[in-house]
């Protein structure tokens, strides 16, 4: 796993993927694996949703506009597929024309292959404790950075990576990367502005890995989102409290029996609730 900054722009989605390849992080995180696996950001890229509107921000944005195909790297793939930032120009717009036949391709076996390749693309462990893992955007190459809990990992004897604390790692900030906007929030509402102007400004507590990643044994990798139907039970509480009244009915001289119902309607999430 070189995982240096390579030297030419690489020309293939396999060159591209190779020194982000995290397969071998299997081997020992067998469990964290398979729950980012199944996780949004283990397919960021050929989730349907994100792949069929990719096609229509290709189809109906760029091609119809001053902007060109390669653009992709810069205005999409970053966030989706941060393996994109060594892809040369005829790669990224190989990537565009691979998402078309994706999903518009008439041959189901064409449809497929292109899926496959695809699939190559994601928020994997690299992303997460190298390339994101700390504030100015510079980690070290051969390094996994994490929270720092681990005694004695051995990532250094088993294939020469150093293991750096983050604090960054654990903090919101580190989401809303990907998961906010750099402009205003007047500007770009995101869930990470949503987060700290409605969840943190009235006293909220939690940070995104609190809620999002919390585990019993170590740090929870599926990632649980509105899909997630126990998950979004637990933010919602309903509480109906009843009493009975009587009123006085003027039209006619009688007393009417009556019940007031309060309905309380909370959320425990940590920003606006639907968002996604
Ligand atoms: C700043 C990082 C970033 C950039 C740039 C970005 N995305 Fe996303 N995208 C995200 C995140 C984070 C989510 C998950 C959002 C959520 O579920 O709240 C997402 C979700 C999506 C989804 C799924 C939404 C849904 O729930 O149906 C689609 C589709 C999508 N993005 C397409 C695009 C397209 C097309 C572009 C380029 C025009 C793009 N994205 C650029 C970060 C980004
Ligand atoms: C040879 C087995 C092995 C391989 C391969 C391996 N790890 Fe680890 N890793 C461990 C062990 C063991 C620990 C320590 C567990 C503990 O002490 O709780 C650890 C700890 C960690 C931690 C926590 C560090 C901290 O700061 O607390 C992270 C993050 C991590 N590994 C990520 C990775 C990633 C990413 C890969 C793939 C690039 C990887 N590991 C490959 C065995 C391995
Ligand atoms: C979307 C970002 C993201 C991805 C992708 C990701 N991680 Fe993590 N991981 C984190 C964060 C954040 C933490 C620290 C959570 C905390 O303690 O607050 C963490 C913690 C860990 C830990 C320490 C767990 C513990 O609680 O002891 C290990 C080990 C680990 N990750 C391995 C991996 C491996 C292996 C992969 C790929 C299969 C991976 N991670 C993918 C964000 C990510
Ligand atoms: C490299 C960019 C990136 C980083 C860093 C990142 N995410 Fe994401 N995340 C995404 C994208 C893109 C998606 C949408 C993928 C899709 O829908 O296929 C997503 C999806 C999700 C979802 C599922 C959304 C749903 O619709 O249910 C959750 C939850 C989530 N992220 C939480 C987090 C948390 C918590 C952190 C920090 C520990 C984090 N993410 C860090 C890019 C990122
Ligand atoms: C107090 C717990 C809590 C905190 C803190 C929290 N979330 Fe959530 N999040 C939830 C719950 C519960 C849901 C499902 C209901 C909903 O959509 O609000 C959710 C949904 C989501 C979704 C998927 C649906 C959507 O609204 O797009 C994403 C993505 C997400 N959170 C990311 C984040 C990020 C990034 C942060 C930190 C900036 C964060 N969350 C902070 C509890 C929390």
């Amino acid at each position: 796993m070189p995982f240096t900054a390579s030297a030419a722009p690489a020309a293939t989605i396999d060159e591209l993927v190779a020194p982000y390849d995290s397969s071998k992080c299997a081997d020992c995180h067998e469990d964290i694996h398979k729950e980012w696996q199944g996780s949004w950001h283990g397919q960021s890229i050929v989730d349907p949703r994100v792949l069929k509107t990719f096609r229509t921000f290709i189809l109906s944005g760029l091609d119809k506009s001053q902007a060109k195909r390669k653009d992709l790297k810069d205005v999409c793939l970053g966030c989706h597929a941060p393996q994109i930032r060594d892809a040369s120009e005829e790669l990224v717009i190989k990537i565009g024309e691979m998402i078309v036949t994706a999903v518009d391709d008439k041959d189901a076996a064409k449809r497929e292959a292109a899926i496959k390749e695809l699939s190559k693309l994601n928020i994997n462990c690299i992303a997460c404790h190298n390339q994101y893992a700390v504030a100015d955007g510079n980690p070290q190459p051969k390094t996994i950075y994490g929270p720092g809990k681990a005694k004695e990992p051995p990532h250094k004897d088993e294939f020469g990576f150093d293991t750096v604390k983050s604090e960054y790692l654990k903090s919101s900030k580190f989401c809303g990367k990907c998961h906010g906007c750099e402009l205003p929030s007047k500007e770009c509402p995101t869930l990470y502005s949503s987060y700290e102007e409605h969840y943190m400004a009235h006293g909220g507590k939690e940070t995104c890995q609190g809620c999002h990643m919390k585990g019993e044994e170590y740090a929870n990798h599926k990632f649980p989102g509105i899909y997630d139907k126990d998950f979004v039970k637990e933010a919602i509480s309903i509480d109906i409290t009843a009493n009975t009244t009587e009123y006085v009915y003027h039209l006619e001289n009688k007393i009417v029996p009556g019940v007031v119902v309060n309905v309380k309607l909370s959320s425990h999430s940590g920003h606006g609730m639907p968002h996604g």
